[in-house]
């Protein structure tokens, strides 16, 4: 199997920027994910968020999972659990209204630490749609005019841990789904891993690299690229030594954006159109609500027929 994707985004600077572009539409077409170095965000910055989250996690987290856990009987669990996952998390908002300021428990310099970090995310997740555009022939601006709807991109980040599991044979850290949204950047610790995504029907691990950035595509970005671009189902395997801490930041459409696929990308079969649905993007995260566990096609069928209805 070809190796995961690895961008040097240095690259696209200078004589290599062709190929590095090359990388960027292979990735997007046949794995739905990469993974990106010097993508310009300093490693003091990342080394900083990395501490104080895991700081967080110890002070205010851990004994909350430890209580869940105990209060499920989780512990000692002989079959398989399909209905939870073996995570702890939170979610901080930062477009299109920041709710960093309202998060309990969260010391200062947490907060401050985290608006730096969402603001260097947030630069570069527009850069990457633009590379995106570059490779789909859109002109620069498509995407992220397409997302932002009459307010704001969604823009958040989910501060996850995954604590050692005694039994990641029978709890999935996190259970197998494609994202919703639009494009997620990934900041994940260099020393656990556990995120795997499905590529030809095998699970592949998406490989832990100190100070990267991984980058995959929401089911967003597979109706505006007209399936050109696929999101990928990945899941988290859970550990039992060591525990993980990825932060995820979803750049997302507003609530209110139209999505449908860019009309230069709709190619005429015959007489017919191959063409993904339109839709308003809050509609598809009701129904995305109830079925995240579950194969993304039906979810597109019922935008379909909704949208002919
Ligand atoms: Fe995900």
């Amino acid at each position: 199997m070809a190796n995961f994707p690895v961008i040097n985004m240095e690259k696209l600077n200078g004589a290599e920027r062709g190929n590095a572009m090359e990388l960027i539409k292979d990735a997007c077409e046949n794995w739905g994910f990469f993974e990106l170095v010097n993508h310009g965000i300093p490693h003091e910055v990342m080394d900083n968020i990395e501490k104080l989250t895991k700081e967080h996690y110890k002070k205010v987290m851990e004994q909350r999972f430890k209580d869940l856990v105990a209060t499920k009987g989780l512990e000692g669990v002989q079959a398989e659990v399909t209905d939870m996952d073996w995570e702890s998390t939170f979610f901080l908002r930062h477009l299109p209204v920041s709710t960093i300021s309202q998060v309990p428990d969260l010391d200062d310099n947490y907060r401050e630490a985290m608006r730096d970090f969402a603001k260097r995310l947030e630069k570069l997740a527009e850069e990457l749609l633009d590379l995106l555009c570059e490779n789909l022939g859109l002109e620069k601006g498509y995407l992220k005019k397409a997302f932002y709807g009459s307010t704001a991109p969604n823009f958040g980040t989910k501060v996850s841990n995954y604590p050692p599991c005694p039994k990641p044979d029978l709890i999935k850290g996190l259970r197998a789904h494609t994202d919703a949204g639009g494009i997620i950047l990934l900041f994940q610790d260099d020393k656990v891993s556990g995120l795997q995504l499905l590529k030809d029907g095998e699970w592949v691990d998406v490989p832990p690299m100190r100070h990267s950035i991984v980058v995959n595509l929401g089911d967003q970005l597979e109706v505006i690229a007209n399936g050109k671009y696929k999101s990928v189902e990945h899941r988290v395997i859970a550990q039992t030594n060591g525990a993980r801490m990825p932060l995820a930041s979803f750049y997302n459409p507003a609530s209110d954006a139209v999505i449908y696929p860019a009309p230069a990308l709709v190619e005429k079969v015959g007489d017919d159109e191959k063409v993904y649905p339109k839709f308003v993007f809050d509609d598809y995260m009701k129904l995305y609500a109830g079925l995240k566990f579950q194969p993304k096609e039906p979810r597109f069928d019922a935008m379909k027929a909704a949208q002919t209805a």
